[in-house]
């Protein structure tokens, strides 16, 4: 495998930064997940987008042109022969000594990987339908920028894998479901409605999500973007998830309550099916 770092294709093995990169300090940083599908990125405008949106909330600068990091994401992709799977980016603000305060002239550090992922496999686990745990949001509230700092959510997502779920769902000092560990949260009520949090409030936008509001659309399904509470959740028709990761993937257990009937809903499964067909 082989990995982008700061302008040169390197061996994945040998690939590093140094150890004051204020990424590895403190998080200072941004990423994006971009999904490869039939070596193609989907929906690179919008990440890329985001993620200018990310360094800018973070007073960081692009460290190169949107046009060289669609060029440097094409080549890693194409270097590790990825076909379908997913390509990751990262910025820092680059080396300094350790201070809190940002340093005048750093240069920013970018990394991108590139890995297969396989198809098949994420089309079995989406006929299945994946099982979610709740758990408090006890993240900071800047969660609209897409920063490397995961714990949290890496405390959350293994949380869930200790309770046999794949996925952990943040729920808010009010009772109101935020999103996943890594990916957006949506039920289905009883009307047949599409029922997803703000973007406004304490998720982050995921383009997932974005495209998935197109398709739904595209579906004449109706959509309300509010938040929804835990109890709500429990007795919703069905549930999903969105992420670059796993597209529209069906939940059939929360908290090890079945979901309608325990199987993929009829509206996650439609919104998955047609997806591909509307992203970019
Ligand atoms: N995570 N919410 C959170 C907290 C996320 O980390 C992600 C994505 C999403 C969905 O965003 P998108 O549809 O743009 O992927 C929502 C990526 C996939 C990750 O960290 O691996």
């Amino acid at each position: 495998r082989i990995a982008y770092v700061n302008g040169l294709y390197v061996p994945h093995g040998e690939a590093g930064v140094h150890i004051e990169d204020r990424g590895f300090q403190f998080a200072d940083g941004v990423y994006e997940v971009c999904e490869v599908r039939d070596g193609h990125l989907i929906d690179e405008t919008r990440h890329i987008s985001r993620l200018i949106r990310s360094l800018g909330e973070l007073r960081m600068a692009m460290p190169m042109s949107r046009a060289a990091l669609g060029l440097v994401l094409r080549e890693v992709v194409r270097r590790n022969r990825v076909r379908d799977g997913l390509v990751y980016l990262q910025v820092t603000r680059g080396v300094a000594q350790r201070n809190f305060l940002f340093p005048a002239n750093t240069t920013p550090t970018l990394v991108v990987t590139a890995r297969a992922t396989s198809r098949a496999e994420l089309e079995q686990r989406a006929e299945a339908g994946i099982s979610v745990i709740t758990v408090p949001d006890n993240r900071w509230d800047r969660v609209d920028i897409k920063t490397v700092g995961l714990l949290p959510n890496c405390l959350a997502k293994e949380a869930a894998k200790a309770a046999g779920a794949r996925e952990a769902w943040f729920v808010d000092r009010d009772g109101y479901v935020t999103e996943g560990g890594s990916s957006n949260a949506w039920i289905v009520s009883a009307e047949g409605r599409l029922i997803t949090r703000p973007a406004e409030f304490g998720i982050l936008r995921g383009i997932t999500r974005t495209v998935t509001l197109e398709v739904a659309a595209r579906l004449n399904l109706q959509v309300e973007e509010r938040g929804f509470t835990r109890e709500e959740a429990y007795a919703a028709v069905e549930a999903f998830v969105t992420s670059a990761t796993l597209g529209v993937m069906p939940v059939v257990r929360i908290d090890g309550r079945a979901v309608g009937d325990g199987k993929p809903g009829r509206a996650a499964r439609e919104l998955r099916a047609t997806f591909h067909s509307v992203a970019e």
